[in-house]
């Protein structure tokens, strides 16, 4: 259907990548993960133990590395130069240093014309922080998705099933990673003024999925 490009943005854990996965099924899109790009580029500073305050060490890590999305059977997978990190960069110290260098400058204009070059071709769904309002400002639908902190942290602490994490770490976590992610002055978790809003508090994957569907098919 069409050649559009949809956004799809909101805060952690609000169900935007479950969502994009199931509309990009039914439209025939390829789905782009963006939030899957910022683990990729903190697993890099990990594992190559860089120290990311300093701006020429963060800039040589930025100009090396590679991230590619490759489907395997049928599911979008995130290779950083050429490994395939796709589980790797759900580990929660990823996850705090995405957010943390999020923030930088250096980090987002990378990744800002990666996410660009992704989407030149349109029929595509893709989730962040800052797809509607920074990357792709004319998008053809944009969403902003939301819930409350306690169902989100549910949501993502059956998600991962670990009887290590408690649900109270995760929303803990969940309301950190919120507020660090819509206070920074570059990109901030923001809706976008021409974004539909949706409350997913009382809605199931598939009303999702079929909500945003809906409305893709009225506009059209
Ligand atoms: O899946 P979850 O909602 O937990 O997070 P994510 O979408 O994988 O994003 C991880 C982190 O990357 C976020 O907390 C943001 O700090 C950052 N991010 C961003 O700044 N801009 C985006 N477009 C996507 C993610």
């Amino acid at each position: 259907m069409g050649n559009y490009i949809i956004a799809i943005d909101g805060p952690a854990a609000s169900g935007k990548s479950t969502t994009a996965k199931g509309l990009a099924k039914l439209l025939n899109y390829t789905y782009i993960d963006t939030g899957a790009m910022f683990r990729a580029v903190a697993l890099a500073i990990l594992e190559e133990n860089i120290d990311y305050q300093n701006e020429e060490n963060l800039n040589e890590l930025l100009n090396s590395i590679n991230i590619e999305f490759r489907l395997i059977k049928e599911v979008q997978n995130i290779f950083l130069n050429g490994v395939n990190v796709s589980d790797k960069i759900r580990l929660p110290e990823v996850t705090k240093l995405s957010s943390i260098i999020a923030t930088y400058p250096a980090v987002r204009s990378k990744l800002l014309e990666l996410q660009r070059e992704f989407g030149k071709n349109g029929r595509i769904i893709m989730d962040g922080r800052d797809i509607g309002t920074v990357i792709f400002p004319n998008a053809d639908f944009k969403f902003f998705l939301t819930g409350s902190t306690r169902i989100r942290a549910e949501r993502r602490w059956k998600e991962l099933n670990d009887p290590n994490v408690s649900l109270e770490e995760i929303e803990e976590d969940l309301i950190w990673r919120d507020k660090n992610d819509s206070s920074r002055s570059i990109a901030p978790l923001q809706k976008a003024v021409d974004a539909y809003e949706v409350d997913t508090n009382d809605m199931s994957v598939e009303e999702q999925v079929n909500y945003l569907y809906r409305i893709i098919e009225d506009k059209r």
